[in-house]
């Protein structure tokens, strides 16, 4: 075993051979948008990316479903299903079974098994003094989806935000694998800010980041400013203020902490890689990638904002 349940990361790898290593991952939620087809998308996007962030290629999936035959039509989980497969084709993927039960709640997610070079495993821990970090995608998907449960979502808005959670972090992660990175995870629940100290808890580095460069989805600061903050981003920020030093207002705040869906990768990489790789981003589409922070020596396992 060479990732495993203690050093809590974004998966299990497993060595096979001196050579190969598997990593799987498994994820799965209620729907965050009301179509079909593209909660299926998200869903998959959503569980793939964890191997992406380590630096491995998934393989094969299998479908978790739960799914409640009286009150709804079967044809709404057959959009799902069909959003799913079209994420995993795109990714390269087989789907090679699955399981359903019935339940009063509908979920989706998959269960993912990928593939690495035990030596090209990219973990959380690892980020050194000196290196830049790089966030491939915006934040704000927690704020926008609970905007959009109030109505107060244009469409224009909803459509940017499904595409973005929809976007799989496979080119991301190629891309990275190409430079020395020293540290990688991908940006979820735990919002930007959360998964950053995670990144660091412990260890005998800081982070600074910059409130400029953080790369964001239109309209959010308007939805934070209307209250419109999912539970758990509140609850990111409870649990992880005592790392933080800022002097930025309250929804900003909330911003960094904001618990995302199918968010970008947050990559720990040597300083002189850094524009390089940003730029071979942008060329490749991921148009919102950009170096937000550094990691430093002072403050020591604390997340600075400037
Ligand atoms: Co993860
Ligand atoms: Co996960
Ligand atoms: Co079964």
């Amino acid at each position: 075993m060479i990732v495993g349940l203690e050093s809590r990361d974004d998966a299990g790898v497993y060595r096979l051979r001196e050579d190969l290593a598997i990593i799987q991952t498994v994820d799965y939620f209620t729907p965050i948008v009301d179509d079909p087809y593209d909660f299926g998308q998200i869903a998959a996007a959503n569980a793939l990316s964890d191997v992406y962030a380590m630096g491995g290629r998934p393989v094969t999936a299998m479908n978790v479903v739960c799914f409640p035959r009286a009150s709804m039509d079967i044809s709404i989980l057959r959009d799902i299903l069909r959003g799913g497969i079209a994420k995993l084709s795109e990714a390269g993927v087989s789907l090679i079974g699955g399981h359903s039960v019935d339940d009063p709640e509908l979920k989706y997610g998959l269960c993912v098994t990928g593939i690495v070079h035990p030596e090209r495993v990219i973990t959380k821990r690892g980020a050194r003094e000196g290196d830049v970090l790089v966030l491939t995608k915006p934040l704000g998907s927690g704020i926008i989806s609970t905007a959009m449960k109030a109505g107060l979502a244009g469409k224009e808005i909803i459509a940017r935000l499904t595409q973005q959670m929809a976007t799989l972090n496979k080119k991301a992660s190629e891309l990275m694998m190409d430079v020395p990175v020293h540290a990688c995870t991908d940006i979820t629940g735990f919002g930007l800010l959360g998964h950053a100290c995670e990144m660091i808890e412990g260890t005998d580095v800081g982070m600074v980041i910059h409130i400029s460069s953080v790369p964001l989805l239109s309209n959010i600061e308007e939805y934070a400013r209307m209250g419109l903050i999912p539970g758990g981003t509140y609850r990111n920020r409870e649990f992880r203020s005592h790392m933080i030093e800022a002097q930025v207002s309250d929804e900003m705040m909330l911003i960094l902490f904001d618990a995302q869906t199918s968010g970008g990768l947050f990559i720990s990489l040597p300083a002189k890689d850094g524009e390089g790789l940003v730029r071979r981003m942008h060329e490749e589409g991921i148009e919102d990638a950009a170096i937000v922070g550094q990691v430093v020596a002072e403050p020591k396992g604390k997340i600075r904002i400037t």
